[in-house]
């Protein structure tokens, strides 16, 4: 990986000063802000936060945004782009084909029934299927075979449970199913035929699901605040489940991020007292469907409150070791996790950006205390380290504030590792509109995260309490499009405390607005998307970004269709859209087989609604699928 950082005055980026929205992207010198421009740059954030800027254009501030950008320019576009649609299927480009690699309930292993469009599986066969809502996913490859590990986020309940007249579970195989539909699926695939598809019985194949053993390692393993009645030392829970984005490492882990884990809690006593904790996390005692307090007594918080204490964090899982048991990695923190972002400093520790998606909350990073050595024990890098909570400033600089017991007032670091958002609360980070995917750069010391939409944004503040002012990264008060922001770490070291940052596009609609909801320079009526999610660099350094929004194609998300995938570009920030996904369907989670001949892109909950049969058609059950898409004649896709 180049790590070197060249900061450049020929090669940097900067928006169209016009915000015309005609997709005309300024490639201009590096113009580094003169004190008047960033004066200016405050002076027009703050006329937005008081709603008066909102005829100024998007362009007009974020052309103010000082950006350095390592010398390297990406690759080409190499594709037509797709035009929005609202079909029930996959679009690509000409010249690109697709197929589906695997769908929920597809059998790991011979002998377990096929999935059935009316019983829709027992717990015993979703126990050895492909989980459902297929979200982050990444493909290792090792002598010549392909071993894929993708999280199961959730289940699409009123399909996952549709053989029920309530569409809810209704007993305890019910449980039992819906608890195997959530957490990772690892299942060795192969080429047959031009076409990808599991291979029954592999000895690489495995289900984890919410039941599966795991360890709990780093500051919070055996700390009060993780002893339960059945573990009363604190170092193992059982399961993960609500695993969204992914990450993996140099030394050929998988990474499984626990996102909106608070949901699955409820409460028997009606009457049980919330703790403030409970409550940052959205911890309820109401049931919210799952029901799996029903049938496993660990979800009722009344009975074990500290069960919820024991998910929120990263698991790191061996993917080519069946046997291996899961690390929760609590050194990195307890929150609702997107994604893990990994990649090396320039000393060789282990940099992990992280994204908390909730309203108002924020994006940490974590750096390791060991470093990586190639072929040297790497295995426990992630258990010891340092956790930082970003903070803004208006003029495109940050700080990483390391979270400390000095610097929170907190008592321990496990206690930090635990309730990490209160710590991150009490250093005052800069509140964000949802950080999803954060994605390094390759080609040079960068990073990109998508903060995907914050309708509270300026009006309303987070679940601590803290402020949701308009600015910053942040830039428009109830913001339903989303924007990107991308930083660069001083000195090109992503240890480095210090950065400069700006937003690589904000989304919106300029067939539908005229001032800052248009979105950036770069959105046009040709590529225009909201809710920016996944995000990925290719091999050659372009930035794939999948999106998670409204696809109802009216009012203000008029002409932008289904949810999409994009393709831009870091250096002109051209973004053209390449694939368009079915209805009601979000595109999520996308990793490359090792020739790059083939993109892996997932499609999760199609017909969330009720209005999709993808993949199948006709009257069957719409299925989350992973599909791969490749190019007619061979060649390298990314
Ligand atoms: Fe599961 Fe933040 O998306
Ligand atoms: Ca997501
Ligand atoms: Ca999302
Ligand atoms: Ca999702």
């Amino acid at each position: 990986m180049d790590q070197t950082f060249v900061p450049s005055r020929e090669t940097g980026f900067s928006t169209s000063p016009d915000g015309s929205g005609d997709g005309e992207v300024a490639r201009t010198p590096e113009t580094l802000p003169t004190e008047f421009e960033t004066i200016a740059a405050r002076a027009l954030t703050r006329r937005r936060f008081l709603g008066t800027g909102a005829a100024l254009g998007v362009g007009a501030f974020l052309a103010q945004l000082p950006v350095t950008r390592p010398a390297q320019a990406a690759g080409q576009f190499d594709f037509a782009p797709v035009a929005a649609n609202t079909l029930d299927t996959v679009t690509v480009p000409g010249g690109y084909g697709w197929h589906v690699v695997t769908s929920w309930g597809d059998p790991l292993w011979s002998g377990v029934p096929e999935f059935d469009h009316q019983s829709r599986g027992t717990g015993a066969s979703q126990e050895r299927a492909m989980g459902d809502n297929n979200d982050g996913m990444e493909l290792f490859t090792t002598g010549g075979r392909h071993i894929l590990a993708v999280n199961n986020e959730y289940v699409n309940r009123k399909i996952f449970h549709g053989n029920r007249a309530s569409h809810k579970p209704e007993n305890a195989d019910d449980i039992r199913k819906s608890k195997a539909g959530h957490g990772v699926t690892i299942a060795e695939l192969a080429m047959r035929d031009g076409k990808w598809s599991i291979v029954r019985d592999s000895s690489y194949n495995r289900r984890i699901t919410a039941d599966t053993k795991m360890d709990i390692t780093g500051p919070a393993r055996g700390h009060d605040l993780v002893k339960t009645a059945a573990d009363p030392g604190g170092t193992t829970a059982l399961g993960t489940w609500n695993n969204c984005g992914s990450g993996r490492t140099p030394w050929g882990t998988y990474l499984a991020c626990e996102e909106n884990f608070n949901g699955y809690f409820s409460s028997s006593d009606p009457d049980y007292k919330l703790s403030a904790e409970m409550k940052r996390y959205g911890i309820k005692t109401k049931d919210r469907g799952y029901g799996w307090a029903g049938s496993d007594e660990r979800f009722d918080i009344s009975k074990h409150p500290n069960e919820s204490n024991r998910c929120g964090y990263i698991v790191e899982i061996d993917p080519l070791d069946p046997a291996s048991t899961p690390k929760k990695r609590t050194a990195l923190g307890r929150f609702k996790h997107e994604n893990a972002a990994v990649t090396l400093a320039t000393d060789g520790r282990v940099v992990v950006y992280l994204g908390d998606d909730e309203r108002g909350e924020f994006l940490y990073r974590f750096v390791s205390d060991g470093r990586y050595a190639e072929g040297g024990n790497n295995r426990d890098l992630l258990e010891n380290g340092r956790l930082y909570v970003a903070r803004f400033a208006d003029d495109g600089k940050g700080r990483w504030i390391e979270l400390t017991p000095e610097a929170t007032g907190m008592g321990s670091q496990a206690e930090i590792s635990i309730h990490t958002r209160q710590a991150a609360s009490a250093v005052r980070a800069t509140t964000m509109d949802r950080p999803e995917w954060v994605a390094v750069s390759p080609v040079g010391a960068e990073a990109y995260c998508c903060l995907t939409n914050n309708k509270n944004r300026g009006k309303k503040p987070n679940a601590g309490g803290d402020a949701t002012p308009v600015g910053g990264p942040n830039p428009r008060a109830a913001n339903h499009y989303g924007q990107i922001v991308r930083w660069a770490p001083d000195g090109g070291d992503h240890a480095s405390d210090g950065f400069s940052w700006n937003l690589f596009v904000v989304a919106g609609n300029p067939t539908v607005h005229k001032d800052a909801y248009a979105g950036s320079a770069n959105v046009n009526k040709d590529n225009m998307f909201n809710s920016p999610d996944g995000l990925a660099f290719d091999s050659k350094g372009r930035l794939w970004i999948q999106t998670d929004g409204n696809y109802s194609n009216a009012k203000g998300f008029a002409g932008q269709g289904n949810n999409q995938m994009l393709m831009a570009d870091p250096a002109t920030g051209e973004i053209r859209r390449f694939m368009v996904g079915p209805k009601e369907a979000e595109v999520t989670g996308i990793t490359w087989s090792a020739d790059r001949k083939t993109v892996f892109v997932g499609i999760q909950h199609p017909g969330e609604r009720g209005d999709s049969h993808f993949p199948g058609g006709g009257q069957t059950v719409p299925r989350s699928s992973i599909v791969a898409i490749t190019r007619d004649d061979g060649g390298v896709i990314g």
